[in-house]
């Protein structure tokens, strides 16, 4: 595979010719390629368990890590003891900076977010994009579950990307995957997911910031639903170009 970090050039013709790649198999070149430099970003959403199994059972070694940005759902700890205990992995806890969040709390109060899309985005930026400039620091790779029926911003990414703010390669290897095949996925292999699917919940982030929608309603629409679409665009800036 001619995957080079230094060719910032993700372009169409290299996406179109991994986009049906298998998996696995990209996995392991990637691995080989940048040994100890591949990481696994996971939130716990379906499509993050079903990477972290095709992880576990291949035995890559790639580290599977989470930002617990201390508003998580109980629901969300319980799927990521059940997967650790399932498949005997340990997965890494990276927790934003504690005197940061002080000094967030104490400017903006502990649901400042919901007061301003600022406020919200200075949270998101204390809690889950700092520490994850930390996770990512001297890392070669950074593997995701973003996939483009999330959202129309998601509908253009591509399979690999050179993410310039984190200055890192990004694979997205569910990009095209579609909702059905991701819980095919995880049917047929019993893979532990998220109770809050079966109560509505589609994205799940933040408990303050997630809620359950409707059939028919957009994927990502429980996420910040108090703010006007437009302006906040749905996104913390992890994924932001
Ligand atoms: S977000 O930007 O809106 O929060 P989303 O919840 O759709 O992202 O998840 C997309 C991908 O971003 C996940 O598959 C995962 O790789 C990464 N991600 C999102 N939130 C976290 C988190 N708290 N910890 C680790 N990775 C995360
Ligand atoms: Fe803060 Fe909500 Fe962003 Fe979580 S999703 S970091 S609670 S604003």
């Amino acid at each position: 595979m001619d995957v080079n970090a230094n060719d910032k050039l993700w372009n169409e013709d290299r996406n179109n010719k991994f986009r049906n790649a298998d998996f696995q198999y990209l996995l392991a070149e990637l691995c080989e390629m940048y040994p100890n430099k591949v990481v696994f970003s996971t939130s716990f959403n379906i499509e993050d368990q079903v990477i972290t199994h095709f992880i576990a059972m291949g035995r890559y070694p790639v580290e599977i890590f989470t930002l617990d940005t201390g508003r998580m759902f109980q629901e969300t700890y319980n799927v990521w003891s059940a997967t650790e205990k399932k498949y005997g992995i340990k997965i890494t806890s990276y927790f934003p900076d504690a005197k940061e969040v002080e000094e967030l709390v104490k400017k903006q109060g502990i649901n400042g977010f919901y007061e301003s899309v600022e406020n919200r985005k200075e949270c998101c930026h204390v809690r889950k994009i700092q520490t994850l400039q930390r996770a990512l620091k001297n890392k070669k790779v950074w593997i995701t579950g973003v996939r483009s029926e999330h959202s129309e911003y998601r509908k253009y990414m591509n399979l690999f990307e050179w993410d310039d703010k984190f200055q890192i390669i990004k694979f997205n290897p569910l990009i095209h995957w579609t909702t059905e095949e991701v819980m095919d996925c995880i049917r047929k292999n019993d893979i532990p997911y998220n109770s809050l699917y079966d109560k509505g919940f589609k994205s799940i982030g933040c408990a303050p910031c997630t809620r359950a929608i409707k059939e028919g309603e957009p994927y990502r629409s429980g996420r910040w639903w108090w703010e006007n679409s437009e302006e906040g665009k749905k996104e913390c800036g992890l994924h932001l170009k």
